[in-house]
C-alpha cells in the first residue's frame, strides 16, 4: 500500500501552479450529462473523483475521452441508462449529482446513496425535498435512491442550510422544469457558481448564482459546449498554509484572489506576509505566529475544507487559539492522528483549543479523509524527523499530485 514519506524541517520556497477546483469538476461533470451534445471541459484536476465519475458516465453510456490528463470531451448524445452501478460510485459524494442531472435531462434516475468523507450523518434531504417539489416521486430503498417525474414544474425551496450539495442538484434539475423556480438562502460557493455558468453556457437560464437567491427559469434542453473549471480554492489555501508552517515564502499561481479572502484575512491575523496579485497570493511564513479564533463557515466565510489545515498551523502559535467547526459535527477526528505528531488539540463538542507551542515530532500516522490527509502532510514538512502518512487514497480523491508540488518546492517528499 502506497504510503508519504517526509522528512521534515525544510522551508518550501517558489510558485506553485493550482489545478481546477475538484468541487467544482464533480458537479461539472455529471451536470454534462445532462447536455444533450458534446461538452469540452478543460483545467479538469487529475484526481480519483475524477477518474471515479468518468467511469459511471462511461456505465450511462456517455462517450468520455481525455485529450489530455486535465481535459475531457463528453458526448451526452446517446445515453443508454438512468441507473448508476452502485458498484461504480458509491465511494464517493458527488454520485449524487447524477439525479438532478438525470432526473431533469430525463424525468427519472436511480443513484445510490452518497458515500464520501466521514464527516458526520451528511443527509441528503434537502436534494429530495427540492427534487419532490419540482414534483418528483422519489423512493429510497436498500441504499439506492429512485427518482420518477411525469414532467417538473418550476417551484420555490428554501434551504435551511445553504448546502452546497442541495443548492447545485436542485439548479441543475430546475434546469428543465416548466416556468420559474427559485432557491432561497442557497449556498455561494464558487463551485456553485462554476456550475451555474458552466449551465449557462449550454443554454440554462440561471441568474443569482454566488447570492442567497438563485432563480432559474426552465428549457427545453441543453447543448453542448466548451467549458473551463476554476482554479481550486481549498488546494490553494492547503498550499498557502504550508507555506505558513515551514516559514517559506510560496506563490500560489493560476488562481482567483477574491475567493482566498478568508484564508488570506486569517494568515495575516497570525502574523504572514502576504501579497496579493491578480492571480496569484505570495505568503511568506513567519517564527512567531500569533494565536488566533477560527470560525469554519459558509462560504465567504472560512471554509470548513481547511479547518484541519488551518488547526494544524495553529498548533505552533505563540498562544492559546480555538477553532470552532460550525459545518460538519465529526471534523476533528483527524486530531488523534495529529497528536501522534506532537500537535495537541483539546476537542469539546464543535470546538477544539489548542495551547499553541507545539513542537512536532515525525511518526507513521493515517490519513482518515481527504482534508485530514493534507492536515497531516503539513505537520509532517514541518515535523523533526521522519513522518510516514498511510490512507494516501484519501488524499489522491482531492489533491493532484501532491507530493510532487510540495517536493517541487523543496520539501524533502516522496511517494514509498
Ligand atoms: C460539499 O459537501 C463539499 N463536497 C464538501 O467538501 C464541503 O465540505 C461542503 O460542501 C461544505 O462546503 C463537494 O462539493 C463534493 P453541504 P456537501 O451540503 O454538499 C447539511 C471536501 O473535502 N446537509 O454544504 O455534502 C450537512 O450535513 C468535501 O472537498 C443536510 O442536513 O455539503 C452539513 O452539515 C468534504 N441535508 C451542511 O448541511 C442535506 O440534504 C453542509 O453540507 C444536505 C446537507
Amino acid at each position: 500500500m502506497e504510503r508519504i514519506l517526509i522528512n521534515g524541517r525544510k522551508p518550501i520556497n517558489g510558485i506553485i501552479n493550482i489545478s481546477g477546483a475538484k468541487n467544482a469538476a464533480v458537479a461539472v461533470l455529471p451536470a454534462a450529462v445532462a447536455c444533450n451534445g458534446v461538452c469540452i471541459i478543460d483545467n479538469l484536476p487529475h484526481i480519483e473523483d475524477v477518474t471515479n465519475l468518468v467511469t459511471a458516465m462511461t456505465s450511462l453510456g456517455v462517450k468520455c475521452e481525455f485529450t489530455d490528463p486535465h481535459t475531457l470531451v463528453i458526448d451526452s448524445r446517446d445515453i443508454t441508462t438512468h441507473s448508476i452501478d452502485i458498484n461504480k460510485m458509491n465511494n464517493m459524494r458527488a454520485s449524487y449529482y447524477f439525479m438532478g442531472a438525470m432526473l431533469g435531462r430525463f424525468k427519472e434516475a436511480t443513484v445510490p446513496m452518497p458515500g464520501g468523507c466521514d464527516l458526520g450523518a451528511r443527509p441528503i434531504d434537502y436534494h429530495l425535498k427540492g427534487f419532490q417539489a419540482l414534483g418528483a416521486k422519489v423512493v429510497q430503498e436498500h441504499g439506492i435512491v429512485t427518482l420518477k417525474a411525469e414532467k417538473l414544474t418550476g417551484a420555490l425551496i428554501y434551504l435551511d442550510n445553504p448546502s452546497v450539495g442541495a443548492t447545485i442538484n436542485f439548479m441543475i434539475a430546475a434546469t428543465f422544469a416548466e416556468g420559474i423556480s427559485t432557491i432561497e438562502n442557497c449556498a455561494k460557493e464558487p463551485h456553485v457558481v462554476d456550475t451555474a455558468s458552466f449551465l449557462k453556457k449550454m443554454g440554462a437560464r440561471i441568474h443569482g448564482a454566488g447570492t442567497s437567491t438563485i432563480r432559474i427559469i426552465g428549457v427545453e434542453q441543453l447543448s453542448g459546449g466548451d467549458y473551463t473549471i476554476v482554479p481550486d480554492p481549498i488546494e490553494t489555501g492547503t498550499y498557502m498554509i504550508a507555506g505558513a508552517i515551514t516559514q517559506g515564502d510560496v506563490t500560489v499561481a493560476g488562481i482567483i484572489p477574491k475567493h482566498m479572502e478568508s484564508v488570506t484575512a486569517k494568515l495575516r491575523e497570525v502574523g504572514c506576509i502576504i501579497h496579493e496579485g491578480l492571480d496569484s497570493i505570495r505568503v511568506q511564513g513567519v517564527e512567531k505566529m500569533k494565536p488566533i479564533e477560527l470560525k469554519t463557515a459558509y462560504y465567504p466565510g472560512f471554509p470548513t475544507d481547511l479547518q484541519p489545515q488551518m488547526a494544524t498551523l495553529l498548533c505552533k502559535a505563540s498562544g492559546s487559539s480555538i477553532i470552532t467547526e460550525n459545518i460538519f459535527e465529526h471534523r476533528f477526528r483527524y486530531a488523534n492522528e495529529l497528536k501522534r505528531l506532537g500537535g495537541f488539540l483539546r476537542i469539546s463538542g464543535r470546538s477544539a483549543v489548542t495551547n499553541g507551542y507545539c513542537n512536532f515530532t515525525g511518526a507513521t500516522v493515517t490519513a482518515t479523509d481527504l482534508r485530514a490527509g493534507a492536515a497531516l502532510v503539513i505537520a509532517g514538512l514541518t515535523a523533526k524527523g521522519q513522518t510516514l502518512i498511510g490512507g494516501v487514497k484519501h488524499i489522491d480523491r482531492g489533491y493532484e499530485r501532491l507530493e510532487e508540488k510540495l517536493y517541487s518546492l523543496g520539501a524533502d517528499i516522496r511517494r514509498v
